[in-house]
């Protein structure tokens, strides 16, 4: 593995959602730069094909199954496994779920597992360790938002919420460890392709490589930015999304969002699948 680009103070890192998508990048980058990953999802057979292949690279990697839809479960995980490690350097809380549903077909479960892994999965994640890493004076703190936290997009209302609440939760964790030795990574990638972008039907606008995108975070990670947004045409537009007025940003996301491409259709026959029985 190469020596170049190597993350100083970064010895052991864990990584949600490592299965596949952008936390398998991740993981493969880092070991790439030396750093020990550990790999946390739930399915088992693929986090170890991924572990497997970065160890034939000549990387270290193990794989940790995890479900940190399950909170309690997920803070023993990661306090056992900084025991083991005697402390981790990295903490990425990546894994997350996503899809897109028009809000007049919106049912709870499809709320209910977002909240879960995307909100207390992530919460969980980074706390679990916090306190040690304070105490230590050193650490690293990594979220996954998203460019969709920014604003409610069109058929996301649970997604743009979640990523919405992790995008103010490491803006104020990074405000309280100022000084601490410990710092915070929030990363709001536009469209990236994965697993869980394959399954979308609209355009989606500067949609990026996974090895590219890791390696913008890896990079981001080691210059210690407090935020890494890209791509900058999409984070540019994302940003200041806030401060147009609602009923401006109703028409502009409504016409400009991924509803561009059958503006003339109702919404639900871009984004849904038709149910059994539906035409
Ligand atoms: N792709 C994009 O365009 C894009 C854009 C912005 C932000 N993001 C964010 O990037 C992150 C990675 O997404 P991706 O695009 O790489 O999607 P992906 O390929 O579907 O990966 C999602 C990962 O999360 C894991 N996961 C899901 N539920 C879990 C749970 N309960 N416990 C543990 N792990 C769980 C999955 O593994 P298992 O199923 O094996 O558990 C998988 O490894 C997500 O937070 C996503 O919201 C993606």
């Amino acid at each position: 593995m190469g020596r170049e680009g190597r993350l100083e103070g970064i010895r052991t890192a864990w990584i949600s959602g490592a299965s596949s998508g952008l936390g398998a990048a991740l993981a493969e980058n880092l070991a790439r730069r030396g750093v020990e990953v550990i790999l946390s999802a739930r399915r088992a057979e693929l986090l170890e094909e991924v572990a497997a292949r970065i160890r034939a690279s000549g990387g270290s990697a193990r794989s940790l199954p995890l479900d940190v839809a399950d909170p309690e479960a997920t803070v023993r995980a990661l306090c056992r496994l900084d025991d083991e490690v005697g402390g981790l350097d990295l903490v990425i809380a990546n894994a997350g779920v996503g899809n897109s549903r028009w809000a007049g077909r919106l049912r709870w479960e499809d709320c209910a597992d977002m909240i879960a892994v995307n909100v207390q999965g992530a919460a969980a994640s980074l706390v679990a360790v916090l306190p040690r890493m304070v105490e230590r004076g050193r650490g690293h703190l990594v979220g996954i938002s998203s460019l969709a936290g920014y604003r409610g997009m069109p058929a996301s209302a649970a997604y743009s919420a979640t990523k919405a609440f992790l995008m103010t939760f490491l803006d104020s964790l990074r405000l309280d460890l100022q000084g601490t030795g410990v710092l915070v990574t929030d990363v709001r990638p536009g469209f990236i392709r994965t697993p869980m972008t394959a399954a979308n039907r609209f355009r989606m606008p500067f949609l990026m490589e996974v090895e590219e995108a890791a390696e913008r975070i890896v990079e981001g990670i080691r210059k210690r930015k407090p935020i890494v947004a890209f791509p900058a045409p999409l984070s540019t537009a994302a940003r200041l999304a806030p401060a147009v007025p609602a009923c401006l940003w109703d028409w502009m996301a409504s016409r400009k969002g991924p509803a561009v491409d059958v503006s003339f259709v109702r919404p639900r026959q871009v984004f849904d699948e038709p149910e059994a029985g539906e035409g």
